[in-house]
């Protein structure tokens, strides 16, 4: 294949702005899918993503147009998954960016051209939806030009749904995408944007040949060290279709045999064993889980189910990490870190759906650092884990970079709902006439308890939200438990900046009233910092009026038997352990989420 005939390009857009139409129009119209089997957004194959309307997975299709080989990378919309979204734009020379004209700039398609542009990639602007009554196109236009400095003339105007200016579009990939650069007689070298697992292939790569050419050598994976045989080099178009071998520009991907997803992760440079690249390419990341919960079968007899579900999750997400753990009240379960909420929800909903385990959450929590008075550092994700606050000198907790996009009505609010939650605001640029975009900073742990929904709740769901990870700062953490009737119970404990500590002691507490069962005695709710006890809340007794058949009779009867009932209750007392069914546990914890 000649080098100068390939287009590599991506789809950018915020969710919801048509990225899967279009790429469904795009299949279409080169033939590659036709219109009798295409299926509406052919590319999320994946079920839940169909439900969901979201794309998780990468992937890439091949297509041909009048002479030329397209390739297009799927990209995943959401920023729990930025760095795959990173890896694939790499493997891109140009990128259509896609903007709802109903809808306008909203924050991810900041953040997606910020990236595209740092990794120096062309970008073809395109509104579309514009066979909506309700498109405003010559306003989002305008925003356009003056937000990323594009050319009022290089805007498209298309509708992915009708196909109105996509033939127009194709041209313009072909006209002002580069050609892949890449040297074709030096070493090989392939960038990873994705990898998944299957059955009888083990790990395969969907690759870019950035040098060289890619064949069935002995290969190499050059951060891991992974050593293999390819035992198929293919092209999705779209069906897997086999190969003899990639070269430079191309992209494809390599069934590695390998059993372990981590050994060739997005972002790894594969290349030969006999002939090696001396570099491999830059960008590597770790896959990094930054929000933790306690995940627990309901019932104890699935605890091996669970198991089996999450090790088998993991052959296909690798960036997914599972302890085990135990708690007196919830029985065996697991700590698992997951890249953000969306992908925690996902993981949760696939155990739920297609293991069919019922599961209980712990609290949403973040990984903290914390350094001790003997200089060491650790890295804690779970309230259990958190040391003596004696023996440390400083907590650090993650903190995010936001970009928020807001209509100018709802920008006091909105900037009051950022400090309520800790942030520090940054710069506010009136970017269009109605339109601000407000940069501030805000620990990542007041991110995950919901700081998005009710962003969208102050700004009647017009607010739109993007972030990325940024460093760690030191914090006031303490560890808050919660006593029933006097004995700590782990899985309710949670790790919490100490001014907010009362707040949410209550808060939790007063769940526990409602939905713990009354006992024959009075139950003591506590949250409590250490030995400190911060709040209280009191289960009255289930009583049973001993005296309620006693019409009349006399006093000293009816202190007779209220004094045996006290005796009875102070017995009970001391023997009495309170379960908490897992019922109640699920309420309470669900309601935090
Ligand atoms: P994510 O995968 O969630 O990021 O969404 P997406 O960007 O892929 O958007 P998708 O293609 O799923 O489109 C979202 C909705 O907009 C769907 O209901 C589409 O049918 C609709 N849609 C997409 N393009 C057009 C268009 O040109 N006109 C109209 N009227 N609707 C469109």
């Amino acid at each position: 294949m000649k080098q100068q005939q390939i287009r590599n390009f991506a789809i950018i857009a915020h969710v919801d702005h048509g990225k899967s139409t279009l790429a469904d129009r795009l299949l279409n119209l080169t033939g590659t899918v036709s219109s009798r089997d295409m299926r509406e957004q052919f590319l999320d194959s994946l079920d839940l993503e169909r439900e969901r309307g979201i794309t998780i997975k990468l992937k890439s299709v091949r297509m041909t147009y009048q002479g030329y080989t397209l390739n297009l990378i799927d990209t995943p919309g959401h920023v729990d998954f930025s760095y795959e979204v990173s890896r694939s734009l790499a493997a891109c020379e140009g990128a259509i960016l896609v903007v709802d004209a109903t809808q306008g700039i909203q924050a991810q398609t900041l953040a997606h051209v910020q990236k595209a542009q740092e990794l120096g990639l062309t970008i073809i602007p395109v509104l579309n939806k514009i066979d909506l009554p309700t498109a405003y196109a010559e306003e989002t236009k305008a925003d356009l030009v003056s937000t990323f400095g594009f050319l009022d003339s290089d805007i498209l105007a298309i509708s992915a749904k009708t196909g109105a200016g996509v033939q127009e579009l194709l041209t313009e990939i072909i006209k002002k995408i580069p050609a892949p650069t890449g040297l074709a007689n030096e070493p090989l070298q392939a960038l990873v944007f994705d990898s998944y697992y299957d059955e009888h292939q083990g790990v395969i790569a969907a690759i870019k040949v950035t040098a060289g050419q890619l064949s069935q050598t002995k290969m190499l994976a050059k951060h891991s060290g992974e050593a293999f045989d390819p035992i198929q080099i293919g092209v999705n178009s779209p069906k897997p279709t086999t190969v003899e071998n990639l070269s430079t520009g191309e992209v494809g991907f390599v069934a590695t045999g390998l059993k372990d997803l981590s050994a060739v992760r997005a972002g790894e440079t594969l290349t030969t064993r006999d002939n090696p690249a001396t570099q491999a390419l830059p960008g590597y990341k770790e896959a990094k889980p930054v929000v933790f919960m306690s995940v627990y079968p309901n019932s104890g007899d699935d605890f091996l189910n669970l198991k089996k579900a999450l090790e088998k999750l993991r052959l296909t997400d690798a960036a997914l990490s599972f302890t085990p753990e135990s708690s007196s009240a919830l029985g065996f379960g697991y700590r698992v870190g997951f890249l953000g909420l969306l992908h925690s929800e996902i993981i949760g909903e696939r155990l739920e759906r297609d293991f069919g385990i019922a599961l209980i959450y712990s609290l949403p929590s973040v990984a903290y650092e914390v350094t001790k008075t003997n200089g060491e550092t650790e890295v804690i994700n779970s309230p259990i884990d958190f040391p003596d606050p004696s023996i440390l000198t400083e907590v650090r907790e993650p903190w995010t970079m936001l970009s928020i996009i807001v209509p100018n009505q709802y920008l006091g609010p909105s900037l009051d709902l950022v400090k309520e939650h800790r942030g520090i605001i940054g710069e506010i640029k009136y970017f269009s006439a109605s339109k601000v975009l407000v940069a501030a900073e805000m620990p990542l742990k007041e991110l995950i308890i919901g700081f998005f929904d009710e962003l969208k709740s102050v700004s009647s769901g017009f607010a739109s939200l993007d972030y990325e990870l940024g460093d760690y700062r030191a914090a006031d953490v303490v560890k808050l438990n919660i006593l029933v009737h006097n004995e700590v119970v782990p899985a309710l404990s949670e790790l919490i900046i100490r001014d907010q500590a009362e707040a949410e002691g209550r808060k939790i507490l007063g769940r526990l009233k409602e939905n713990l069962p009354r006992q024959q005695f009075a139950v003591s709710l506590q949250a409590a910092i250490g030995g400190h006890i911060i709040a209280r809340e009191d289960l009255q007794t289930y009583r049973k009026d001993v005296l309620a058949k006693m019409s009349g009779g006399d006093q000293r009867r009816k202190d007779k038997l209220t004094d045996l009932q006290k005796r009875g209750k102070k017995k009970m007392r001391l023997i009495g352990k309170i379960s908490i069914p897992a019922d109640a546990y699920r309420k309470i914890l669900a309601a935090n989420s």
